[in-house]
Formats: C-alpha cells, sequence, structure tokens
C-alpha cells in the first residue's frame, strides 16, 4: 500500500488498535485515530495508550478523534479527510459476559456503528475495509481446530451474534458496491496494556490482592491465545500487501497455536508472580465457549506468517507490563 495514503483506525485507543497504531506510524504509515474513550473498563488505560503515541502525533503522523461510531454526521465528516483510502475497524462494545448484561451497548456500537462504517466507506469510494470480527462466532463448533470454511451459524452470546452479524453485512458490501472486506476472527488477545475485563489481568490481579480466583466451569475451558505482536504483525502484512486489494470478501482467523487449558495457564502466571492463586470454583456460564482452537492455515497461505509466540513466553511478558505500569516492583 502507498504510503503517501492514510489509514483510518477506529477503536484506536483500545488494546489491540493502540499497539497497531504504533506498529503503523513507525512503519511510516500516517493514521487518523476515533475512539470513544468510553468508561466500560478503566478510562485511565485507555488515556495512557493514547500517551504513549504522542510522538506519532508530534511527527504528524497520528491524528486523533475523539467521536462516537454511532454519530453517522460527525463520522461521515472524518471520512471526508483527504487521503484516506484504507480503514481498519476495531472499535466495538467488546466481551462476552457483559453481553449478558447490556446487550443494548453491542446493538449499538457493533451493529449501528458498524453500519455507520460500512456506509461512509460507500460513499467515500474506500475500497479497502478491515474489520474485526472473533473467534466468538465459532459458537458451539465441536469440529477441531476452528476453520474459516466451518459453518457457524450459532451464535450463543449476544456478542458474538453481532461478530457474525457484521460478517454478513460486509459480505453485502463487498457484493454491492466493490469493497474488499477481510473480516479477522481473533482469538483470546493478550499482552502488554491488555484489557483489564480479560482473564490474564483479572488472574494477576486477584493473585496479587490475594483474592480467590472466580473459575467458572471449573477452569476446564480451554482456549486458543494470542499474543498481541502476532495480531499486529498479521494485520500488518495484510495491509502491506498489494496483492490483497483484489480479493473481495475474506474472513480469516488470527490465533495462538497452542490452546491451553485455564487451569494450566493460571499456573504460568503463578509462576511469573511466584504467588499462588486461590480458588472460587463456579458454574459453567453458557455464554462462553468451552474450547476454542485456530486453524491458521489460510492466514499463513497468504502473509506467509502464523502466530508464533509461546504462551510460555507470552505471560512473563505480560506480567511484566503489568508489574510496572500499576508500579508494583
Ligand atoms: N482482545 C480480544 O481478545 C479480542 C478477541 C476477539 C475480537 N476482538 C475484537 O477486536 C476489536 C478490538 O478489541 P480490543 O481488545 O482492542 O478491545 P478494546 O475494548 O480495548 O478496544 C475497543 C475500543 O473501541 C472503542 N469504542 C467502543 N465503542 C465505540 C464507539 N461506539 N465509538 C468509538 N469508539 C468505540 C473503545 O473505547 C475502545 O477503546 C474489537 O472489535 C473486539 O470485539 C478482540
Amino acid at each position: 500500500m502507498n504510503k503517501n495514503n492514510k489509514i483510518l483506525v477506529t477503536g484506536c485507543a483500545g488494546f489491540i488498535g493502540f499497539h497497531l497504531v504504533n506498529k503503523l506510524c513507525s512503519q511510516g504509515y500516517t493514521v487518523i485515530g476515533i475512539d470513544n474513550i468510553n468508561d466500560y473498563y478503566d478510562v485511565d488505560l485507555k488515556k495512557s495508550r493514547l500517551n504513549e503515541l504522542n510522538p506519532h502525533v508530534k511527527s504528524g503522523q497520528f491524528i486523533f478523534y475523539k467521536e462516537d461510531i454511532v454519530n453517522l454526521e460527525k463520522i461521515e465528516k472524518l471520512f471526508k479527510i483527504d487521503g484516506i483510502n484504507y480503514v481498519i475497524h476495531l472499535a466495538a462494545q467488546a466481551g462476552v459476559r457483559y453481553s449478558l448484561e447490556n446487550p443494548h451497548a453491542y446493538i449499538q456500537s457493533n451493529v449501528v456503528g458498524f453500519m455507520n462504517i460500512l456506509e461512509c466507506c460507500r460513499h467515500n469510494k474506500i475500497n479497502n475495509l478491515i474489520y474485526a470480527s472473533s473467534s466468538s462466532v465459532y459458537g458451539g463448533n465441536k469440529k477441531i481446530p476452528f476453520s474459516e470454511d466451518d459453518r457457524v451459524d450459532s451464535p450463543i452470546s449476544i456478542y458474538a451474534a453481532t461478530k457474525k452479524s457484521n460478517e454478513l453485512m460486509a459480505y453485502t458490501y463487498s457484493h454491492l458496491y466493490n469493497i474488499n472486506t477481510i473480516g479477522l476472527r481473533f482469538f483470546t488477545v493478550y499482552g502488554p496494556w491488555g484489557r483489564p475485563d480479560m482473564s490474564p489481568h483479572i488472574f494477576t490481579a486477584s493473585i496479587l490482592n490475594n483474592e480467590k480466583i472466580k473459575l467458572f466451569n471449573n477452569g476446564e475451558h480451554t482456549r486458543s491465545f494470542t499474543y498481541i505482536d502476532d495480531i499486529i504483525e498479521s494485520i500488518y502484512r495484510l495491509i502491506d500487501s498489494d496483492e490483497l486489494q483484489l480479493k473481495k470478501y475474506l474472513l480469516l482467523n488470527i490465533g495462538g497455536g497452542d490452546s491451553i487449558q485455564l487451569m494450566d495457564y493460571i499456573k504460568l502466571i503463578e509462576k511469573s508472580l511466584s504467588k499462588q492463586a486461590k480458588y472460587d470454583f463456579l458454574p459453567r456460564c453458557y455464554a462462553e465457549m468451552e474450547k476454542t482452537s485456530a486453524s491458521t492455515n489460510q492466514l499463513f497461505d497468504l502473509t506467509g506468517y502464523a502466530p508464533k509466540i509461546k504462551i510460555k513466553e507470552g505471560i512473563p511478558r505480560f506480567v511484566k507490563w503489568y508489574l510496572e505500569y500499576y508500579n508494583m516492583y
């Protein structure tokens, strides 16, 4: 992709968005970032991520707008900024369990907001859109590993249903308006600057504070964890490739190779902290999948890359960041 053009990234104060903007700017791209900095989790963490991006603001490579993607009028104006020819849409209401509590937030940001992004791409002749889907679209899929060719008609949470809707809506816009869309099905992403509502953060905090870890399903869930750098490298290769501009509609898994049981990965956190966890065993939450496991053959065929950072390496890196960020050394 031509570096004279600009990339619009939504959700740029979020975990994945922040890392992506950092990578894009350090590789010479200019980024327009949008985020509404909502308080679903610690707003200070979102602001700290944005502060980290200040050097790119100073160099003129990163321009940030605090806007809500649900507000079509405001978003339309941002899409008119000269030179935008690529959109990476990461803004969404994330989290499976919170979708039981506040489903409307998901419909607003993930369905209405996504519609607004599609319409803005259409009316501004932006033909390249990458957006975040999720491994949660695989629902109760029993076939392991999950492949992009599997049927995914049974989402088991409203969060998953909104992500599946995004895939359908993207298909329609690719078909009608020739927009090249790539939906990325991320599998449990973790690493420095990660989300406080996700298990690595929650478990680390519980161990440090001598609190019991609330363990649903006796910790028998298995997850394909993906280290943040693997996510960013995969997205970067997709953007940098000229070949991919030709594909109209694509769905891709980005998931770490090693699936691990929650209990085993808590042991890795314990080891990194040199401290033992205490548990509160709870029944299964039926909005959560029992097992996730990613096939990344398609990603590898397209980009020559598949996630490679092992959970044994990733967890100590995450814990190191956590202790530094929260001044706990
Ligand atoms: N982190 C994961 O494990 C994971 C897994 C699967 C899919 N995803 C998807 O990847 C994307 C990024 O996830 P993340 O982990 O960085 O989450 P995140 O919550 O850290 O980032 C999302 C950002 O979007 C912003 N946002 C939310 N609603 C908005 C709105 N209406 N208008 C403008 N900004 C809004 C939030 O303020 C936040 O900063 C999301 O779409 C998420 O659903 C993440």
